[in-house]
C-alpha cells in the first residue's frame, strides 16, 4: 500500500492546499495530511482547531485522513509508514526553500521520497499568510477558503463577516 503524507502547518487550510490534497489522493493508497504543532510558532489557530477544519474539509475523500504532528517529518513519516512527501509548489520562489527541504529530508532519512505537485494556476497566487492579512482588514475571503473556515478566521480575528454587513 502507498501511503503518502502532505505536511504543512494549514493556518488555515485554502483552497490550494484542497486542491493539493483532492489531486494527490487520486495518485496513492492512502494520504495522511500532517498538521505540524511548531511550538516554537505562534499560529492563529491552535493545532486541534487546523486539525477540525482539515478533517471537515476532507469529510468525503475516503482515503484521506489528517493527524497532528511534532518534531521532524521524516520522523513522523516513519512513524506512520509512509515513504512519500507530497509538496505543492506555487511559484519558482516556493522552489528554493522546497528543494532544500526535499533534499535535507533525504539526507535525513534516505527512504523517503518528496514529489511535487505543481498547484492548479488559478490557485498559485494563495497563502495561508494572505488569507489572514486580508481576513485582519475585513476582507471578503470566501473565494480563499470554505465558508466554515472563513467564519472562524473572522470569530478568532473578532470580525463582522464582510459578505454579511
Ligand atoms: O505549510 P508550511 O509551513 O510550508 O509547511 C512546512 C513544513 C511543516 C512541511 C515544514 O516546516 C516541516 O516539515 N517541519 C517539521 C520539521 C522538519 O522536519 N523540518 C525539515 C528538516 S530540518
Amino acid at each position: 500500500m502507498k501511503r503518502a503524507i502532505y505536511p504543512g502547518s494549514f493556518d488555515p487550510v485554502t483552497f490550494g492546499h484542497l486542491d493539493i490534497i483532492k489531486r494527490a489522493s487520486k495518485i496513492v493508497d492512502e494520504l495522511v495530511v500532517g498538521v505540524l504543532n511548531n511550538k516554537s510558532k505562534t499560529p492563529l489557530f491552535n493545532v486541534q482547531n487546523r486539525v477540525k477544519m482539515l478533517e471537515k474539509a476532507v469529510e468525503d475523500l475516503d482515503n484521506v485522513k489528517v493527524m497532528a504532528f511534532e518534531g521532524l517529518l521524516v520522523d513522523f513519516a516513519d512513524e506512520i509508514d509512509a515513504h512519500l512527501i507530497i509538496r505543492g509548489v506555487r511559484a519558482f520562489s516556493d522552489f528554493e526553500y522546497e528543494l532544500q527541504m526535499a533534499q535535507t529530508n533525504s539526507v535525513l532519512n534516505n527512504k523517503v521520497e518528496t514529489v511535487f505537485l505543481t498547484t492548479s494556476l488559478e490557485l498559485s497566487y494563495l497563502s495561508s499568510s494572505t488569507v489572514r492579512e486580508a481576513a485582519a482588514h475585513g476582507a471578503d475571503i470566501s473565494s480563499f477558503v470554505p465558508e466554515y473556515v472563513a467564519s472562524q478566521v473572522y470569530n478568532k480575528m473578532n470580525i463582522k463577516e464582510k459578505h454579511n454587513e
